[in-house]
């Protein structure tokens, strides 16, 4: 008899950018006329960087010949990548990693939905909410329980320091999916929390790039004392347009214990060996050169395109009336629909009077309900566009 994990049956039915998919999908097929524009699941328009191009040319040229060709890699990742990342994201903070706490991954989703696998399923899990899908999702799917911290404006979206014991927390900053931004001072105070509980913080700075203040944390590791609870994620594909290319990575400092004194890096590098082969060769050389001269510069180049589309989608949506966050020092704008219209309602009513996508922030959990997320990630021309779309309908 084939036994299921039924914790599957607790999800909903399809995933949050699966179901938006769907519906547009569904639309466009009943109106194949509509010039619909897409600024909902946070995907990146640009080009890749020339740099990051010209690497992975070069890349599988050497694959091309049997004296550079290159097969399985290090699980790890390669050398060259991790001491990249070491020189320019970490050192330059004051922050000192060994390069066997930098594990290269094939994403950020992919490392934050698997890293339960070290963690037991009986470990009590806060998340933050309204919050990406991916975390509440794996961690129904193993099993575990769930406490949902609220974050809402009164807040910044930063959630309360919880007054009851949690063994796992999760935290996004800039966050996905309001684009708030969480100040040293505040992370302090989770980390001060995560210390005195003896919790884990699982910290996602996906959106670091997008900061554009020296006083904003890019790494949790700024904090004093993060090393000892906390594990971080990053990723290349909204910093330099690998969403499909794919890659990114996690820091899992050696400090890092569990209650019986087991590494979490041990445990880590032993589930990476087994279940996973590496990003491809050809991805990590591409990511390498995104830490080049001319590989910084086409980034930044990049990211101030879609900063410009953001402040644009701010400073109309805010003209026409609605109540705006984000935005500053992230591609995401956290919008509160008109007269606290429903936020699936509103994302219909979007999608079939204005041809516009956004997400509905009830999607993102109970308290994104009264909101809309929409992404900078598309291009100036159609961001343009969909301001025009919405002032008609608003
Ligand atoms: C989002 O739109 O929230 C993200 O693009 C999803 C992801 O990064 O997986």
């Amino acid at each position: 008899m084939i036994r299921t994990n039924t914790n599957y049956l607790q999800l909903s039915h399809r995933y949050l950018f699966a179901e938006i998919a769907q519906q547009v999908n569904a639309y466009k097929a009943e109106h194949p006329e509509a010039n619909i524009i897409r600024l909902g699941i946070g995907d990146v328009t640009c080009p890749l960087p020339d740099a990051a191009i010209k690497a992975m040319h070069h890349a599988v040229d050497e694959c091309a010949d049997g004296k550079t060709f290159r097969g399985y890699g290090p699980e790890h990742g390669y050398d060259f990548l991790i001491d990249a990342i070491m020189a320019h994201d970490f050192t330059p903070r004051g922050i000192q990693l060994d390069r066997e706490e930098v594990f290269i991954s094939d994403g950020a989703k992919s490392d934050t939905g698997n890293i339960g696998d070290i963690l037991s399923t009986d470990n009590i899990v806060g998340i933050t909410d309204p919050v990406y899908p991916v975390y509440v999702d794996t961690n129904i799917m193993a099993g575990r329980t769930i406490k949902y911290i609220p974050c809402h404006a009164d807040n910044g979206f930063t959630g309360d320091i919880p007054t009851e014991h949690l063994d796992i927390i999760y935290l996004c900053y800039p966050n996905n999916p309001t684009g708030a931004v969480i100040t040293k001072e505040k992370l302090a105070e989770w980390v001060n929390y995560a210390l005195r509980e003896k919790a884990l913080i699982l910290y996602d700075s996906a959106y670091e790039a997008f900061i554009s203040s020296d006083d904003i944390p890019h790494s949790i590791y700024e904090i004093e004392g993060a090393k000892e609870c906390a594990i971080e994620f990053r990723s290349f594909s909204k910093t330099a347009g690998f969403t499909g290319v794919r890659c990114g990575y996690t820091i899992i400092p050696k400090e890092l214990k569990g209650a019986d004194g087991t590494s979490l890096n041990a445990l880590w590098n032993r589930r990476q060996c087994s279940k996973f082969n590496g990003a491809s060769y050809i991805s990590q050389r591409g990511a390498e050169a995104i830490f080049t001269p001319e590989g910084q510069q086409q980034v930044r180049a990049t990211i101030q395109h879609y900063m410009k589309n953001a402040q644009l989608i701010r400073e109309s949506l805010a003209f026409f009336g609605l109540t705006v966050y984000g935005g500053e020092h992230s591609p995401y704008i956290w919008v509160s629909t008109p007269d606290g219209e429903d936020s699936w309602h509103f994302f219909h009513r979007l999608l079939h009077d204005a041809n516009v996508v956004v997400t509905p922030g009830e999607g993102f959990g109970t308290h994104g309900e009264g909101y809309v997320r929409i992404t900078a990630f598309g291009t100036w021309e159609n961001s343009l566009e969909a301001m025009e779309r919405i002032k008609k309908i608003l």
